[in-house]
């Protein structure tokens, strides 16, 4: 009898540890990577060529929408005014732009929403949802594209698109060999860091959750 149950338990515990790591990989996402995957996707298949994911153009695009945090209105509208020369002046220092690299920043999109939206809804409700981000979405001049997202557990949600005309990758190009400046929040396309945020929360929870796990199961067993 008490072998049994014991052995129930292993099995618990063994169900346990082969779950763990699926759950970790599915936080380990980057829904700026998501978007911009999208978004090509969304280019390719009208014969528009594919736009280079900048990783310079993505961390400006996150501290575009990390300045706008607050600034979300009850219709999901971004109510956020920048200087031309924020970019040059504070975007770009921040992220460690190389400043001789930078290039011109053709258009933007940037959107909210109160509660998070995985990468295909966001793409269609908030980002690209009328004519004049479609037509930016559809230019033929554009080259490259960087993503930007942040957000806090309980929301909003802000999400910003970067397109520029840029040559090649010799634009935006990111300070200590590509890496840049290491960004506290959110997180941006064309980078390896995951998400903070949103992810990392549920990170803290699962860690508590299955700390709980185990003692429970220790305890029962004694
Ligand atoms: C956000 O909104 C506040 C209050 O309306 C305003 O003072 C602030 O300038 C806005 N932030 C940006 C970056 O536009
Ligand atoms: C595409 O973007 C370029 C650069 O911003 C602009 O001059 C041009 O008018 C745009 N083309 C269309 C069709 O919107
Ligand atoms: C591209 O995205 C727009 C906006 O969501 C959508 O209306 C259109 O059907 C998409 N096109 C393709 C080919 O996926
Ligand atoms: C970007 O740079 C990489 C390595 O420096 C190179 O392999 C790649 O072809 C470049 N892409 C474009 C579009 O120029």
């Amino acid at each position: 009898m008490m072998k049994n149950k014991l052995c129930s338990y292993e099995l618990h515990f063994f169900c346990y540890l082969l779950l763990a790591p699926l759950v970790f990989s599915h936080n380990h996402g980057n829904p700026a990577n998501d978007i911009v995957d999208i978004i090509n996707k969304n280019r390719t298949d009208r014969k528009l060529p594919s736009l280079n994911d900048s990783p310079g153009l993505g961390c400006m695009a996150l501290q575009y929408v990390e300045s706008c945090k607050g600034n979300c209105s009850d219709n999901n509208v971004v109510n956020c005014k920048f200087l031309d020369d924020d970019f040059t002046e504070v975007f770009a220092p921040n992220c460690g732009v190389e400043l001789p690299t930078f290039g011109t920043i053709t258009g933007h999109i940037v959107g909210c929403q109160r509660k998070y939206l995985e990468p295909s809804l966001a793409f269609s409700q908030v980002l690209v949802m009328d004519k004049n981000s479609l037509s930016l979405l559809s230019n033929k001049s554009y080259t490259e594209v960087g993503v930007g997202f942040v957000g806090v557990h309980k929301g909003p949600f802000f999400w910003c698109v970067l397109f520029s005309d840029g040559r090649s990758n010799s634009t935006f190009v990111l300070e200590n060999r590509g890496a840049g400046i290491e960004q506290k929040k959110g997180c941006y396309s064309g980078s390896s860091t995951p998400c903070s945020g949103v992810q990392k929360n549920n990170v803290v929870f699962f860690n508590i959750f299955s700390m709980c796990y185990v003692f429970i199961l220790l305890f029962t067993l004694l």
